[in-house]
């Protein structure tokens, strides 16, 4: 079956690459920065999911700006297509080829140029792998303003350009309140230094702001400006059960009054989810043993006064268990145990992958409304296939998996469109955080109207006017070309 619902066909007004395109690429970057291994590119070309496969038969890993620009300025001039990638952890088919287009992977620009003690603002090149930042600033006290399930391999550039939510955005907000600045390369190869280091600066348009979570599509990423904020001393988690949906939607309600501004994390899963994680991944014990419980719900506590902190998150429990929204619950002991906690919530996409094969949605909905669509989901469907809900329910941001042991038409038009459709009636996005990509560029008017997708295709020209970058994702293909 065809994995992707809408087939594109490869726009004709782009080039193929010769061969004194690759002498140009050789002389600019040298032989070691210019890919063509069959093994490489299998990999480049192969979505984390497996489900998205291009067939690009170069990739480019750009050391510096100037090297990415000039990259830029040539395919430009010659009408040939690329992709940006960093880390390829991308969830909607957005980071790898659909034809032929050349892969620009920035995993070779991956310096810290600078960091602030006092600000906490940290400025780096937009390769760095997400871990490799945290661990940078865990030495000096400071964290990331977000934190995810793929921070082993996904970049800081790539965390950007898809405007990635994750496990802390309830506290530290979107990338669009912490990113400070950026340089960008366009797609003719100008550079654009919006590199500021800035809380505030009202000097005219906040240009930044279209390049986060524009997925590749107006330019690339190539420096970054951070805020973090510092590391506080006492973080306390709670891994806990709840008998039904409206307990944990009474939960969540509790924590934001009770636990105010200490609440770093609420995220939730459900038992089938529970169940994947437990099946699939090496390890892993349920902290609740003693019953299945139908949702299970994470909390974290982030603050500055141990015992204060400790305090204010015990009697939460315990008023949450005497009014009967918590039917068990754990409380980590230490570091080792906190972690594995936050191994359940960050296992499941590994877990389903290993599963088979996945339709993923990630929706933003009222959070009341939220599990009606998986229960819906689940009679749609039955025996054919596993329905999973978790997510970032402090967020209002449902991740509705379904899982199934192979990609198959029969099922994907059990979904489609009636997902959409669903969000759509409830007035939420078809994409709280991963971003539209190949997979959903022909949706996106289930959460925009005409006239705004027709303003973004304006953009788009303006600062592409030869649709080289990322073709086929994020805007609807009968409006680019
Ligand atoms: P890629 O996958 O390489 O690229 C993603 C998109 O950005 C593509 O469109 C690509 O063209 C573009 N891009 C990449 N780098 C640049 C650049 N420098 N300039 C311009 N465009 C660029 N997402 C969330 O929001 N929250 C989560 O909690 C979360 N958890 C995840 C957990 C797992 C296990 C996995 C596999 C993914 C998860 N994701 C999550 C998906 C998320 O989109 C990515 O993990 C991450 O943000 C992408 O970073 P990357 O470097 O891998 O980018
Ligand atoms: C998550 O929250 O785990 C990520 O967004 C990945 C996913 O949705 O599977
Ligand atoms: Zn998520």
């Amino acid at each position: 079956g065809s994995v992707a619902s809408t087939i594109v066909e490869r726009n004709p007004n782009f080039s193929t690459i010769n061969h004194d395109d690759l002498i140009y690429f050789d002389k600019i970057l040298g032989a070691k920065k210019v890919i063509q291994d069959p093994e490489e590119l299998q990999t480049a070309n192969t979505d984390w999911m497996h489900k998205y496969k291009g067939s690009s038969k170069l990739m480019l890993q750009p050391e510096n700006t100037t090297e990415l620009s000039q990259i830029l300025d040539y395919c430009n001039s010659r009408r040939l297509a690329v992709v940006p990638q960093g880390g390829n952890t991308g969830l909607v088919g957005g980071s790898v080829p659909v034809f032929d287009e050349i892969i620009i992977n920035t995993r070779r620009m991956n310096s810290v140029i600078s960091f602030d003690q006092v600000s906490g603002v940290l400025v780096c090149e937009a390769g760095c792998i997400l871990e490799n930042l945290i661990s940078f600033l865990d030495k000096k006290g400071f964290i990331m303003p977000l934190d995810l399930g793929a921070k082993g391999s996904c970049q800081i550039g790539g965390n950007i350009s898809t405007n990635a939510g994750g496990l802390r955005l309830v506290r530290y907000g979107s990338l669009h309140g912490t990113v400070l600045g950026l340089e960008v390369v366009l797609a003719n190869g100008s550079v654009i230094d919006m590199l500021g280091t800035l809380r505030k600066d009202n000097t005219g348009y906040d240009l930044k702001h279209l390049f986060i979570g524009s997925e590749g599509s107006l330019g690339i990423i190539t420096k970054v400006s951070i805020l973090t904020p510092p590391k506080l001393s006492s973080v306390n988690i709670a891994f806990l059960a709840c008998e039904d949906y409206i307990s944990c939607q009474k939960l969540l309600f509790q924590a934001k009054r009770r636990l105010g501004e200490i609440l770093s994390a609420f995220e939730f899963l459900d038992s089938q989810a529970m169940n994947l994680v437990l099946h699939h991944l090496d390890g892993v014990r349920n902290p609740l043993p003693s019953s299945i419980y139908n949702f299970y719900v994470l909390i974290e506590t982030t603050g500055s006064n141990e015992s204060n902190d400790k305090a204010t998150l015990e009697a939460f429990l315990l008023h949450a268990m005497e009014n009967g929204l918590v039917s068990d619950g754990a409380l980590a002991q230490d570091f080792s145990q906190a972690s594995s906690f936050w191994h359940i919530r960050e296992g499941i996409p590994e877990a389903l992958q290993k599963a088979g094969a996945v339709y993923k949605y990630d929706l933003s909905l009222p959070v009341e409304k939220m599990y009606d669509l998986v229960e819906e989901m689940r009679t749609r469907l039955g025996a054919a296939a596993n329905v999973v809900g978790y997510g970032h329910l402090g967020d209002g941001n449902l991740h509705l998996n379904v899982s199934a042991r192979q990609y198959d038409d029969a099922i994907l038009a059990q979904i489609e469109p009636f997902v959409y459709e669903w969000t759509s009636q409830h007035r939420g996005s078809i994409s709280a955080e991963h971003g539209l990509g190949l997979m959903k560029a022909e949706k996106i008017y289930y959460s925009k109207s005409s006239e705004t997708v027709q303003l973004m295709a304006s953009v788009k020209k303006l600062l592409d006017p030869n649709g080289i970058l990322n073709p086929y994702k994020v805007i609807p293909s009968s409006l680019v070309s």
